[in-house]
This record gives structure tokens, sequence and C-alpha cells, in this order.
């Protein structure tokens, strides 16, 4: 709201800002300094947040494997009912003849997240994957 906005002067070398203010009029959204700022605040704000083991985050574990190898989704199965408070949902699409891809999403404390995803990409036949997490805390 408007009202809780604030005001405040920064000290800033002419040749920085010049590039991010190029880097703002590339996004191509916002031109708005203010609002630009006011977004890598939240940005940096929600990295500190994930970065503990204690916060409640969302997100979503990507992951390609292989199809043909034999037990490999029953393997991964059995991780996810280990973490049934972590696993909200899943997609499966069979990309081509070899490949199956997964999409998983999370939700929990960020140590028992990270665990469950170390875990599914660690095992043999998933070939990429990556965990993605967001912050629920409002900034
Ligand atoms: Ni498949």
């Amino acid at each position: 709201m408007a009202s809780d906005l604030v005001r405040f002067t920064v000290a800033i070398p002419q040749e920085l800002l010049r590039e991010f203010d190029q880097l703002s009029e590339k996004r191509g959204i916002r031109t708005n300094r203010s609002e630009t700022i006011r977004d890598l605040m939240r940005e940096r704000l929600v990295e500190e947040d994930l970065s503990n083991p204690d916060a409640e985050v969302v997100g979503s574990i990507t992951m390609v494997y292989d199809h043909h190898l034999r037990g490999l989704s029953q393997q991964l199965d059995e991780v996810q009912h280990e973490h049934l408070s972590e696993v909200v949902s899943k997609m499966h699409v069979h990309l081509d003849h070899g490949n199956c891809l997964e999409t998983i999403v999370v939700r929990g404390k960020s140590s028992a997240v990270h665990d469950l995803a170390d875990q599914l990409l660690g095992i043999k036949g998933v070939r990429h994957g990556k965990l993605v997490c967001v912050a629920t805390e409002a900034h």
C-alpha cells in the first residue's frame, strides 16, 4: 500500500547506476527504478529465508530418468512414500521412447525437502534433475 512506502536516499557510483538501468530496461517489464530495487530486495530476503534449514518452503523437483532401467520407477516411488508429508503431487510425462520426465510438487521444512531431492536425484538412472524452492514468507 502506498501509505507504507518510505523514501530513502542512496549514494551509488554513476557507472553502477547506468548498468543497473540497462539491466532494468533489458528485463523490459519494469522501467521504474523503485519497483526494480524493491524486487531485488525481496529476492535477496527470500534467498536468506531459503538458506535456513528450518524455513517452510514450497517447490518442485523436476527430473528426467531412464524409462528402461528396471526397477527405477519403483525405487523413485518408494523414496516418495517415505516422504509422504513433503510430497504434494506429481506429474509424469512419457518424453520419448527411453525417457520419462517427472515433476514433483513438494512442501515442508527446507532441510526435509532438500533431503528428498538429494535422495531422488542421486538414484542411478536419473539423468538430470533440479530442485527449485520458493519461500512461503511474504516480504
Ligand atoms: Ni514414462
